[in-house]
């Protein structure tokens, strides 16, 4: 009995050690697991540079122009927003290579959804909505079934919707004239403006400013990275400059950058916002620019293009940038310049988005982008505009952008009601002006300018 008791007990104990064995093995095991899963996770998350490829160069001429594609791919449709639906359906069956070869490329890159929505108007209410319309019969009709066009980038993930009854509705004009309020603004503003007297008013970076015929460089008080400079005109007048003052400006732009990449070699990443007038986010009226160079990567919507490039070259071993070039050049919303190229976005941010485009910053770059902005200015007579600009990176052959800007307008300078809102910020974007009507105008005015200046 005892004997028995006792091998019993052996028994129990052995069993208590093993399963203080088998205990310690499996948390060591549990352990590992989770470890190694977070490590892994970790470990997709690769150094910036290797996250891209050496995409092909990108060219700004396309081998696909708008009269080849009138003539073989699309023969007869209304080039217009609410057109496009009825051009990809006739693109789709257009048997001619070059035409397959972009349709493939344009489904890629854009989607397009058409929709109508509907609505009934109480009978007491009807005559309120009509005097919104200015009694206009026929866009009350409109009113009933409307026509949304949601245009999405699928590689930039930029989603706009367009209800181009909304850009129909009679614009009510300001209360106090735009001009008026400009030449009052710059004159209340002239005389304390510490950009007109830079030297005693403005910071430095530690390695010093640079400075031009017509510009200079200062350091932002308040800063958003390490290099973060200021770039000015050295006159007050945001809204009238030349060309030569124009160009300078941005030449001025790059020698701040090789300045401090010198100062700063691993810094590569350039980047450049230009804000005019309190209305579009400005907090100085004196003209000037605010540029970033960044150590890692763009700051924000430029890497997002960036990456959506690389996703595109990983698929179609192509270069976005051209591509996206050669389909707006079929579709007739791009005007050229030399080596440089303007479009109408699809997926415009707000009002009238243009993009201008070149391989490196150049002289017909820098041309076009002033054509466009005194298209903005003097021609849709918008006095406010934001600009959002990359750089090619310095150095850096991978995920290489071209020099790009996008420009949109933003409404009446003297309109105190925002212009952004949840919408833009957390949906998708809504505007509502026709991109082919901003070619149309943008196209006239810059051919217009551009040989009136007998470049
Ligand atoms: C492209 O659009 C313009 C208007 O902006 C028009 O005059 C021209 O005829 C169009 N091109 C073709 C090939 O239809
Ligand atoms: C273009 O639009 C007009 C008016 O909206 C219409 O009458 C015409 O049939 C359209 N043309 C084509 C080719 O779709
Ligand atoms: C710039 O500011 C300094 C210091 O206040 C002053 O002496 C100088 O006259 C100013 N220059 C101009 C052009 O206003
Ligand atoms: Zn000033």
């Amino acid at each position: 009995m005892h004997e028995e008791t006792c091998t019993m007990s052996t028994v129990i104990k052995w069993n208590k050690k093993w399963l203080f064995f088998v205990g310690i093995a499996l948390g060591f095991v549990l352990f590992n697991c989770v470890y190694h899963t977070r490590i892994g996770k970790f470990s997709v998350i690769t150094p910036e540079k290797s996250k891209y490829s050496v995409w092909p160069q990108f060219e700004s001429k396309s081998p696909i122009n708008n009269i080849f594609f009138r003539s073989e791919c699309v023969k007869a449709a209304n080039y217009s927003l609410t057109g496009l639906s009825d051009i990809k359906t006739q693109w789709a069956r257009a048997q001619h290579p070059l035409c397959q070869k972009y349709y493939n490329k344009f489904t890629s890159i854009f989607t397009l959804k058409t929709r109508k929505a509907t609505l009934s108007i109480p009978e007491g209410f009807r005559s309120k909505v009509r005097g919104w319309l200015a009694n206009n019969e026929d866009l009350y009709q409109e009113i009933f079934v409307q026509d949304i066009i949601h245009i999405i980038s699928e590689f930039t993930r930029e989603h706009t919707v367009f209800n181009p009854l909304r850009d129909k509705r009679p614009i009510q004009p300001p209360d106090q004239s735009q001009s008026e309020y400009f030449d009052e603004l710059l004159k209340a503003t002239a005389k304390t403006c510490d950009f007109c007297n830079f030297t005693h008013f403005t910071a430095e970076h530690t390695f010093g400013r640079v400075q031009s015929k017509h510009a200079f460089t200062a350091s932002n008080i308040f800063k958003i990275d390490t290099l973060h400079a200021v770039v000015a005109m050295k006159q007050h007048d945001p809204l009238h400059w030349s060309l030569e003052e124009f160009v300078d400006l941005f030449r001025l732009t790059e020698t701040w950058i090789k300045k401090a990449n010198s100062h700063y070699p691993q810094a590569r990443y350039p980047a450049l916002i230009w804000d005019i007038l309190p209305k579009c986010g400005a907090s100085q009226v004196h003209p000037h620019l605010q540029l970033v160079l960044d150590f890692e990567r763009y700051h924000g919507e430029i890497e997002a293009w960036r990456r959506g490039a690389q996703e595109y070259y990983s698929l179609h071993n192509s270069n976005y940038f051209t591509d996206l070039v050669a389909v707006y050049s079929a579709l007739n919303l791009t005007v050229t310049y030399g080596s440089a190229v303007a479009f109408a976005s699809l997926v415009p941010k707000r009002d009238h988005e243009m993009v201008i485009m070149a391989r490196e910053p150049s002289t017909d770059f820098y041309t076009l982008l002033f054509a466009v902005l005194r298209a903005f200015i003097d021609d849709f007579h918008k006095m406010c505009y934001s600009m959002g600009m990359a750089y090619p990176a310095v150095d850096t052959p991978e995920g290489k952008l071209p020099i790009y800007a996008r420009v949109i307008t933003r409404g009446f300078v003297t309109d105190i009601r925002s212009d952004i809102s949840s919408f833009e910020m957390f949906l998708a974007t809504n505007v509502n002006i026709d991109p082919y009507k901003t070619i149309d105008v943008v196209r006239s005015s810059v051919n217009q300018r551009l040989k009136n200046m007998n470049l």
